[in-house]
Parts: C-alpha cells; structure tokens; sequence
C-alpha cells in the first residue's frame, strides 16, 4: 500500500479549476506550431525563467520541430507570499553564449511584467540576433510596465493561481491543472 494514499489531494485546495490538462496539453501542440514557423530554417535558444517554466518549458520544447538549444535563468521576485514583494532578482544567471543568436525567453505567466522586462534587458546586452518572449499565462491586470509577450498560452482573470508549474510557496508545481487557490490558503501563519 502506497502512503500517497493518507496524503489529501492538492488540487482540494483550489477553488476552481481556470485551465484544465486538456485544454493546455491542446494549447501546448498549438504554440509548438506558431514557434516552429516563426523560426523555420533557424536554430533557437529557450531561455527558462526556473522554477514557474520548468514543466511548461520541459512539455513546450518537445512540441517545437526545430533544432534548439536549452538554458535557464533562476529569478526571485515572490517571497512566500501571493504579491510581489521586491524586484525581481537574478539568482542564477545564463551560461548559454547568445551572441548573435535566436533567442525565445520563456515564463510561466506575465503579471506585473516586471520579470520579463528585468530579464529581456540583460538578455539584449548579450546581443543576440532577435529576442521574442513566450509565456503560458498572460494575467488580465492593469499593467505598470508596458510589456506583451509574443507568444501567449491562455489569458486568464487577475487572480493568485497555480498548478503546472505555478507555486504558492513552491507547493502545488506538480498539479496538472491550473487553478485558483482558496483564499483562506494564500497567507497561512505556519507559511509566513
Ligand atoms: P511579474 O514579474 O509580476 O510579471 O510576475 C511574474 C512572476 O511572478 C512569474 O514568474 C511567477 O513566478 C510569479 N507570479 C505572478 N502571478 C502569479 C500567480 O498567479 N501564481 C503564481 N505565481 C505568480
Ligand atoms: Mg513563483
């Protein structure tokens, strides 16, 4: 007997489900294709911004039909908590040469969009030959920063969510969906 059997399901601590697994696995074939044309006859490099991309950036490159090259940079900018407490901060930076290179930065979800405009800015000092962004959620807010991504997965409502990939305090990665998490869930004493 498993002991996964007396552990209660994550997904119990969503209010709904925003995006199902069917719905982003159809998603995910669907942006391969836009990618795989955009960038016909080149070779690209994908940038991951770990941890929120790393099960969105793992699924989507087995869907683009191109030769690619993989890295990925490691930014803080949450601290535990459902709003952004500081900028964003490189915690681990890329090792990949970019240099004259296709480069496709990837996020899991463009909120602030103060992530991507940090990121697209130190990636635009390596000089490479074109720089597009692709993010799977883009969050319906009213935006600080101009910034849209060029590929977008779901446009989805302003709340806190998570599952494939998106975290509160690094839980809940592993859901297949993606999904609101209970109010009462988001600021638990034990977590602060
Ligand atoms: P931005 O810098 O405000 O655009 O936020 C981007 C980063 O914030 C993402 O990489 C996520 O890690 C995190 N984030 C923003 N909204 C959510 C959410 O609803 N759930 C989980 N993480 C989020
Ligand atoms: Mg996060």
């Amino acid at each position: 007997m498993s002991h996964y059997e007396d552990t209660p399901c994550p997904s119990e601590d969503l209010d709904c489900i925003l995006v199902s697994e069917e719905a982003i696995q159809a998603r995910l074939k669907e942006l391969g294709q836009e990618i795989t044309a955009a960038y016909q006859g080149r070779e690209l490099a994908v940038i991951g911004i770990i941890n929120g991309a790393v099960i969105f950036v793992a699924d989507l490159i087995r869907q683009i039909k191109l030769p690619l090259q993989l890295d990925c940079i490691r930014v803080s900018s949450y601290r535990d908590e459902t709003k952004p407490v500081q900028a964003p901060e490189i915690i681990d930076k890329i090792r990949l040469d970019l240099e004259g290179v296709d480069v496709l930065l990837i996020d899991d979800i463009l909120d602030t969009g103060n992530t991507l405009a940090a990121i697209t800015k130190v990636i635009r000092d390596m000089h490479p030959a074109s720089l597009k962004t692709c993010v799977l959620l883009d969050k319906q807010t009213p935006r600080k920063i101009d910034f849209n991504a060029d590929f977008v997965g779901f446009e989805i409502p302003d709340e806190f969510v998570v599952g494939y990939g998106l975290d509160f305090a690094e839980r809940y990665r592993q859901l297949p969906s993606i999904g609101v998490l209970k109010p009462d869930l988001q600021n638990p004493p034990q977590w602060a």
